[in-house]
């Protein structure tokens, strides 16, 4: 196969971002980006992609299974935050009363059952509370916007960037499924649907333009698309689309109680609606609805990629609302990915930041679902025995050897695993791997504790793999990211015997370093006088920091982005911070109760902090970088649209109406801050039933008190 067919616009998504370095993540996110708003453009603006969709999918879960292995790395203008692409020019812009989302995908029976289990917990129902789904199919093509104004047809959107949709009324008009005026409809209507094109009429098209020595269209999806987004309407007329119509935006009056009981007035109304939607009962009756859809997918004559799932009691959905650009209530099931067989050729190990020994698989390359796959991650080295994460049999048991043949998968994300192997084809000279239990890497023990899968290497600031990963982590993007030193460069200075950067700290002396050294900088390959004048500068510049990013930049094992911000916000400064953790113990006093009372830590992230700030060598190495910094504290963040925004809150006792997981997104989402804890900081503990010591501190401190029912009549949710 020619070098051309592995890679998708340059990126050969085989490589398994385990084993890329910071720098070849970085440049590769940049690249992935550059790539993915191209193919976004030309998908929703141009209507003649460069990328077919399994490649645009692939890239995009490329790029998000980097940003999960390398989450400093994460762009600003990351695709993984981006629901479509900008309107083209040549059609009018709609800002969309109700935002148009996206959402979140299942790949198996398990996240579906997950996705069930979640919605459950966020409510607070048992196992057995009832609770219904609608099942439907997952229509491939593009979703439009209707909005009807006292029962006629006023607006056509598309999707957009999900806020801001274009124009396409005329467009719009034209198609037959689309009912131009309503007959008992509310004042404001807008309803949501895809528009596509079956099967036979793509086909069709494709040879009339043939015919014409036009353009023909990859799939139907583009075809719909790019007929939808003509600027001329009697060219949109001639084109045959259809409508399903399957959600809502801005409604004046409540259409339905429940998802499906909508999906009736929709269809009463004249819209087309799926005949294959079912209201089930559970994540099993979800399940075999799905397989039946799978069954009947090449016979339906229009294309679809999966089977969407809602929760079907329209006040449910209202109470799990959103996540940033995904409903909760909502789930896309798609249909699964291809599998291969290959031959595992070798298994190395590669030594992360944190010390984990990984094993990764190198395969005879194969082509997985359009694209060559080399790697394989194999977790741990239970996962190469047929062990999985939580001690259960994998594989029925069978082992991993070098010389197997091995079938490989890319479902959902992007690294590809294995999913199992043939134990008849197995070479007679075939050794069962042993896996190391000294690091390959310094030679100090690779040990792994009790509930551990991963074995790890005890060489700590020793071990240069581990060094250089934490040198690599702490001038990530998240942490202090400074211009001109990447990971190519802390890796170099780490090895040049006078620049000599062993740890962060010696990054901050460089500069003093340097101009004591013979071999200066400037003078090395690569460098010159200004570049070297620039990097010195730049880091100056981050010394002066955020707390969050220096705790961030730490690499301590267990406190990724989000942990680092939860800590920097309760502790507000460097200095409380590092006297809280020398006055802790694991598992027992004031300062341990305290950080495990913030939301967002719990006794791992906890045990995890203090360990490393209580290992003499570790903070003999923190302490050195602090000394050389201006860190900032950092405060609660203020926003002004909500009686509680910018308040810290805190819940305690029995809440009556709602979870706690529910009550804090609620409160998160109207700006405020929850807390675990009562401080002299906390501005309203809203206290239930069997409220005990928090509420006291509450009353000790002058915070101001109330129970669920006047907290819900504050946030106007009463
Ligand atoms: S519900 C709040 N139902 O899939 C989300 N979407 O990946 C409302 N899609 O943007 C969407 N069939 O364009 C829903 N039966 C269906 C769908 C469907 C196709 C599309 C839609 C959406 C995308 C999300």
């Amino acid at each position: 196969m020619a070098a051309k067919d592995r890679v998708i616009a340059g990126i050969d998504p085989g490589v398994a971002p385990s084993t890329l370095t910071d720098a070849a993540a970085q440049d590769l996110l940049e690249r992935l980006a550059t790539a993915l708003g191209q193919a976004n453009q030309d998908y929703h603006t141009a209507d003649s992609p460069a990328l077919s969709d399994a490649d645009y999918d692939v890239l995009k879960r490329y790029n998000a299974a980097l940003e999960a292995q390398f989450p400093a790395l994460k762009r600003i203008d990351s695709p993984s935050d981006q629901v479509g692409a900008p309107v083209a020019d040549g059609f009018g812009k709609v800002k969309h009363a109700v935002r148009m989302l996206s959402l979140s995908n299942a790949f198996d029976d398990e996240d579906v059952q997950d996705f069930d289990d979640q919605i459950r917990k966020f409510l607070g129902l048992g196992a057995d509370a009832p609770l219904a789904y609608t099942a439907e199919p997952k229509i491939d093509g593009l979703s439009l916007s209707l909005r009807y104004e006292n029962s006629v047809l006023i607006q056509a959107a598309t999707r957009g960037d999900g806020e801001t949709g274009e124009n396409v009324t005329d467009n719009a008009r034209t198609i037959s499924d689309i009912p131009q005026t309503l007959t008992d409809a509310p004042d404001v209507l807008e309803v949501r649907g895809e528009v596509y094109m079956s099967h036979a009429d793509f086909d069709a098209l494709n040879a009339r333009q043939t015919e014409a020595g036009g353009k023909t269209f990859a799939n139907p999806r583009n075809a719909a698309a790019g007929s939808l987004r003509q600027l001329d309407p009697t060219i949109t007329a001639a084109r045959p689309l259809k409508f399903f119509a399957y959600a809502w935006g801005e409604v004046s009056t409540p259409i339905a109680d429940q998802q499906s009981a909508a999906i009736d007035k929709l269809a009463a109304w004249g819209f087309s609606t799926n005949d294959l939607t079912q209201v089930c009962e559970g994540p099993d009756d979800l399940l075999t609805h799905y397989r039946k859809i799978e069954q009947l997918r090449a016979e339906l004559g229009y294309d679809i990629d999966g089977v969407v799932y809602k929760v079907d009691d329209l006040a449910l959905q209202r109470r799990l609302g959103f996540r940033s650009t995904t409903p909760r209530w909502a789930i896309a099931h798609k249909f699964p990915a291809e599998l291969a067989w290959t031959r595992l050729e070798s298994i190395d190990i590669q030594v992360g930041r944190t010390g984990a020994l990984s094993p990764v698989a190198r395969l005879q390359p194969v082509t997985v679902g359009g694209v060559v796959v080399s790697n394989a991650t194999l977790h741990n080295e239970d996962y190469i025995k047929g062990i999985g994460g939580n001690g259960e049999v994998i594989r029925e048991g069978r082992d991993l050897c070098v010389g197997d043949w091995v079938q490989v998968y890319r479902a959902g994300d992007v690294i590809p695993k294995i999913k199992d192997v043939d134990p008849t084809k197995r070479p007679d000279d075939a050794v069962p791997f042993v896996f190391p239990d000294v690091c390959p890497e310094c030679g100090s023990a690779a040990i792994r504790e009790d509930g551990d899968a991963v074995r790890r290497c005890t060489g700590g600031l020793i071990c240069p793999a581990q060094a250089v990963e934490k040198l690599k982590h702490f001038v990530g993007r998240a942490a202090f990211d400074i211009e001109g030193l990447g990971a190519k460069q802390v890796e170099a200075f780490y090895h040049d015997p006078d620049l000599s950067v062993k740890q962060p700290a010696d990054i901050f002396t460089l500069r003093a370093r340097d101009a004591d050294n013979l071999a200066k900088l400037k003078n090395r390959d690569g460098w010159g006088e200004t570049s070297a004048k620039n990097l010195f500068d730049a880091i100056d510049d981050r010394r002066r920091i955020p707390l969050n990013r220096v705790l961030f930049s730490l690499g301590i094992r267990h406190v990724g982005e989000s942990g680092a911000a939860i800590l920097a916000r309760h502790y507000g400064s460097w200095a409380a911070f590092a006297a809280a953790m020398d006055a802790a113990s694991i598992g027992e006093g004031a300062a341990w109760d305290d950080l495990i009372s913030i939301d967002g830590v719990g006794a791992v992230m906890a045990a995890s902090v203090i360990t490393t700030l209580q290992q003499p060598a570790e903070r003999a190495s923190i302490d050195a970088l602090i000394a050389e910094l201006d860190v900032q504290d950092v405060a609660a963040p203020a926003t002004d649209s909500s009686p509680v925004a910018g308040k810290t809150v805190v819940f305690t006792g029995t809440l009556e109406k709602m979870t706690r997981a529910e009550a804090k997104a609620r409160a998160e989402s109207l700006g405020a801050k929850v807390s675990g804890s009562v401080s002299a900081k906390t501005d309203i503990l809203i206290a239930g039933p069997g409220a005990g010591s928090k509420a006291k501190k509450a009353a000790d401190l002058g915070v101001e008190t109330i129970d669920e029912d006047a907290w819900l009549t504050l946030i106007g949710d009463a």
